[in-house]
């Protein structure tokens, strides 16, 4: 089946070290977009458009790893979605934990930056995911209920559905991100059933696809490939060293 592979590259490597990965591996990262498969690189916003033009009318995407909730204005050290799609990029991470925790990101930010994005041709992936503790207290759809049923709704109120993309909801349990500690089979397999009926129920015009992120190695990829309602992966760490990326995607 085919995945979509985002390299989250987070804040690791510099500028010089994103082109630097970019252009030592550019013929083997063509060649792993060639299949079915997708791949996306995700660098800091400085390295986008160099990005960009290294894969100019080649398969491999380039995803920005956040954008503002507005439009344009007076907003120092923001980027706008618009801009975004003019330096060509095709995805964008939104909501992600870290942006939840680092830079205070809430519920009515993440909705808005997903609206603007797909009125600017960008495919958001917009992540949601419960902390350690509702985990252990078995309180991981109620966390998740939490956070997707006000953004459904108010995504479902203002976007105008843009059937020829395919945003991305990717569950990224905020303490398997970066630990080595990936959910049991049997807690994904139900949290995936949940969100495909949950994201059917409450937003059935747009056609999401659901992603899973958090500590995804070569050794455990297999495992989560086998479930069929994950369509692809958020991967940190080891998407940093080609060669463990490589093994993740094939
Ligand atoms: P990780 O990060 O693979 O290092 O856990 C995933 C993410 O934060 O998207």
């Amino acid at each position: 089946m085919e995945h979509l592979y985002i390299a989250n590259w987070k804040m690791k490597f510099t500028f010089n070290e994103a082109v630097e990965f970019a252009t030592t591996h550019y013929k083997q990262l063509i060649q792993l977009g060639e299949n079915k498969n997708t791949i996306a690189l995700a660098p800091s916003f400085e390295a986008l458009y160099p990005l960009v033009e290294i894969f100019k009318e080649t398969p491999v995407k380039i995803c920005a790893q956040n954008c503002s909730r507005h439009l344009g204005g007076s907003f120092t050290g923001q980027v706008a979605p618009e801009s975004l799609h003019q330096v060509g990029c095709s995805y964008c991470i939104i909501g992600h934990n870290e942006h939840r925790t680092e830079l205070q990101e809430d519920i009515q930010a993440i909705a808005q930056k997903c609206i603007h994005l797909l009125d600017n041709d960008i495919t958001p992936v917009m992540c949601i995911g419960e902390n350690r503790e509702s985990y252990e207290q078995k309180r991981t759809l109620e966390a998740l209920s939490e956070q997707l049923e006000p953004l459904l709704h108010m995504i479902r109120e203002r976007t105008v559905v843009h059937s020829y993309l395919t945003p991305y909801i990717a569950y990224e349990p905020s303490w398997s991100i970066g630990t080595g500690q990936v959910a049991p089979m049997d807690h994904l397999e139900m949290v995936f059933s949940w969100l495909t009926e949950q994201v059917h129920a409450l937003n059935h015009d747009i056609p999401w696809k659901l992603l899973y992120g958090g500590s995804v190695t070569p050794e455990n990829v297999g495992d989560l490939k086998k479930i069929d309602k994950i369509r692809g992966f958020l991967i940190g760490k080891a998407s940093l060293n080609f060669q463990t990326f490589e093994k993740i995607v094939q």
